[in-house]
C-alpha cells in the first residue's frame, strides 16, 4: 500500500528551543538562564540520565564565577542567534510550512521580575517571525521551555513559589502582544511533566535548597503551579485573540508490558496512567482521580487557591501537542531483566526493537499507538511537535553527510502517522522532526547527539567552525514535502 500528503493545511515542520540552537547567552540585554548553568560532563555516564543533568547549590556557584562561553554548552548552542536568517532561508528550502521554536524567557525578563521588558529581546523574536512570514511558514510558538531567568532561582523558591505564575503571566502576555499579529499557535510550557524527571532543566528546582522539606511534595506543589500558569495563558489567549489556538505539550512514552503476565499489564497500564495524569489536568481541566489518589498515598499535600480550579477549568488546551522519540517496556518485578531507557525514563529491554546510538528503542509502531490512544482519550486535535533520532554523523570532507539511519527513523515514523491518518480517525494538526539545524541535546549537553537536517561544525567541547552542511535527511525531507510524492 502507498500512502501520500494530501492535507495541504497539515503543518509540516521543524521545532527546536532557545537555549538548545540560540547561544548568545549574555547579549542584548539577556539575564543568565538555568540552561546556561548546565554543561557537557564527560566523567558522568550519559546513561545516568538522572545524574547528567543534576544540579546543587555548588555547580550553580561554579557556573556564576564562570563567565565563559566554551565549555557551557547551552551558551553557545549553534549561535542561531545571529545565524537565524540563514538558518531559516535552508529550512525554508525543503518546503516546511511551519517552525516551532521557543522563547528565551531571559532574553525578555532577564531577571524574570523585572518592572519591565527587554525590548531587544521582543525585537529579535518579531524579527524571527516576521522573517518566517517571508516564507510563508507558520510559527509554533513555546513560551517555556527548559529556560527560565536564573535569578527566580536564587531569589525566589522557582516554581515552587506561587509567586512565579503572575511572573510568568507577565512574560507570557508581554510576548502574546507583542507577537500576535503573527503566531496563532502557542504552548505555554514544554512538558511540564519533565519537572518529575529532571526537576533543575525542567523547573529551576535544586534539591539542597529544599532541606527542610519533602522534595516529591516540592516538584509537585511547582507543577501545580505551572498547571495554573498554563490555564492562566490559554485564557488570555482566548479573551484577547479569539483567533489563537493554545495547546498542551506532554513527553510522550508509550510503555507496553513486558510481557503478557497480568501482573506486567497492570504495572503497564498504571505506568501509563501516570504518563496520561498530565495531558488530563490540562486537556480536562482538572485533576484526576488517580492522581489525588496517589498524592494522598504518597502523603503529599498540594496548596491550592480557591481560583485554582476554576482557572483549570477555564483554561483547557484547544490541542495536544506531544513528543515521541520512543518506547520501554515495564514489569512489576524487574529483577534480572535487561534494562534500557527512553526519553530520560528508565524501563525494560523490549528484545523487538533495535535502539539509537543513545540506547533508545526505535519504535515506529509506538507512534500510531500514541495518536489512537490520545486522540480516544481526548478527542482533540493532536500535533507531534517533536520526533527524532540523536545519532552519531560523520561529515565526510566533500561536505556531505550520509545520515540514512536518520531517514529510515524519520520515514517510518511518518509512514505509521500516515497509516494512522487514513485509517485510525484521528485528527491530527502536524508533525514536527525534531531539529533542524544539530542543536545541543537537552539531556546530555552534547552537539554530538545529533538531530538536524542540517549538519553544524562543532564538538561536543565547543570547538568548530560553527559551518552548516546540509545531511542527505534534508534533501530527503524536501522530496517528502513536496506534495503528492510518495513517502519515501
Ligand atoms: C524532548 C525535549 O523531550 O526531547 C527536547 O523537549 C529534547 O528539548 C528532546 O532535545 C530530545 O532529548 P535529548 O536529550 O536527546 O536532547
Amino acid at each position: 500500500m502507498k500512502y501520500y500528503h494530501t492535507n495541504t493545511n497539515f503543518l509540516w515542520g521543524v521545532a527546536t528551543a532557545a537555549n538548545q540552537v540560540e547561544g548568545g547567552w549574555n547579549e542584548d540585554g539577556k539575564g543568565m538562564s538555568i540552561a546556561d548553568c548546565l554543561r557537557y560532563r564527560p566523567q558522568i555516564d550519559i546513561r545516568d540520565y538522572k545524574s547528567v543533568n543534576s544540579m546543587d547549590s555548588e555547580e550553580i556557584k561554579r557556573a556564576l564565577r564562570d563567565n565563559s562561553t566554551k565549555g557551557w554548552a547551552k551558551r553557545h548552542g549553534v549561535d542561531f542567534y545571529h545565524n537565524y536568517r540563514e538558518d531559516i532561508r535552508q529550512l525554508a528550502e525543503t518546503g516546511i510550512n511551519t517552525y516551532r521554536f521557543s522563547i528565551a524567557w531571559s532574553r525578555i525578563f532577564p531577571n524574570g521580575d523585572d518592572s519591565k521588558p527587554n525590548k531587544a529581546g521582543l525585537d529579535y523574536y518579531l524579527n524571527l517571525v516576521k522573517e518566517l512570514a517571508k516564507y510563508d511558514i507558520e510559527p509554533v510558538v513555546t513560551l517555556s521551555h527548559y529556560e527560565m531567568p536564573l535569578n527566580l532561582v536564587l531569589n525566589y523558591d522557582a516554581w515552587y513559589d506561587r509567586k512565579l505564575i503572575s511572573f510568568f503571566e507577565k512574560f507570557a502576555d508581554t510576548v502574546i502582544d507583542y507577537l500576535h499579529e503573527y503566531v496563532k499557535y502557542w504552548i505555554p510550557i514544554n512538558e511540564i511533566d519533565s519537572i518529575i524527571r529532571h526537576p533543575f532543566s525542567s523547573a529551576g528546582l535544586v534539591e539542597d535548597r529544599f532541606q527542610n522539606k519533602n522534595f516529591s511534595n516540592v516538584i509537585y506543589q511547582s507543577m501545580h503551579h505551572q498547571f495554573v500558569a498554563a490555564a492562566r495563558v490559554v485564557q488570555y489567549c482566548h479573551n484577547n485573540y479569539p483567533n489563537m489556538k493554545v495547546g498542551c505539550m506532554v513527553t510522550r512514552t508509550m510503555v507496553y508490558p513486558y510481557n503478557s503476565d497480568p501482573q506486567n499489564v497492570l504495572q503497564a497500564s498504571k505506568v501509563m496512567r501516570d504518563v496520561y495524569a498530565f495531558s488530563d489536568i490540562q486537556v480536562r481541566g482538572k485533576y484526576p482521580n488517580f492522581l489525588l489518589k496517589q498524592l494522598e498515598e504518597k502523603n503529599i499535600r498540594l496548596k491550592m487557591e480557591s481560583t485554582d480550579e476554576e482557572d483549570l477549568k477555564k483554561g483547557s488546551a484547544d490541542f495536544v501537542a506531544f513528543s515521541y522519540y520512543s518506547s520501554v517496556c515495564t514489569a512489576y518485578d524487574v529483577t534480572g531483566l535487561k534494562v534500557t531507557k527512553a526519553n530520560r525514563t528508565m524501563g525494560v529491554y523490549n528484545k523487538y526493537l533495535p535502539e539509537s546510538d543513545w540506547g533508545w528503542q526505535i519504535d515506529p509502531i509506538g507512534l500510531r499507538l500514541s495518536l489512537i490512544d490520545l486522540y480516544d482519550r481526548y478527542q482533540k486535535p493532536l500535533f507531534i511537535v517533536e520526533n527524532g533520532l540523536g545519532a552519531v554523523d560523520e561529515l565526510a570532507s566533500d561536505g556531505s553527510v550520509h545520515d540514512d539511519y536518520r531517514i529510515d527513523y524519520l520515514s517510518k515514523h511518518i509512514k505509521q502517522m500516515l497509516i494512522s491518518l487514513t485509517q485510525d480517525g484521528i485528527e491530527l494538526m502536524g508533525y514536527c522532526i525534531w531539529g533542524t539545524t544539530d542543536m545541543i541535546s537537552a539531556s546530555s549537553n552534547q552537539i554530538s547527539k545529533r538531530y538536524g537536517l542540517i549538519y553544524v561544525d562543532l564538538d561536543d567541547e565547543g570547538n568548530g567552525s560553527y559551518k552548516r552542511y546540509k545531511k542527505d535527511s534534508f534533501y530527503w525531507y524536501k522530496k517528502l514535502l513536496s506534495f503528492g510524492s510518495e513517502i519515501p
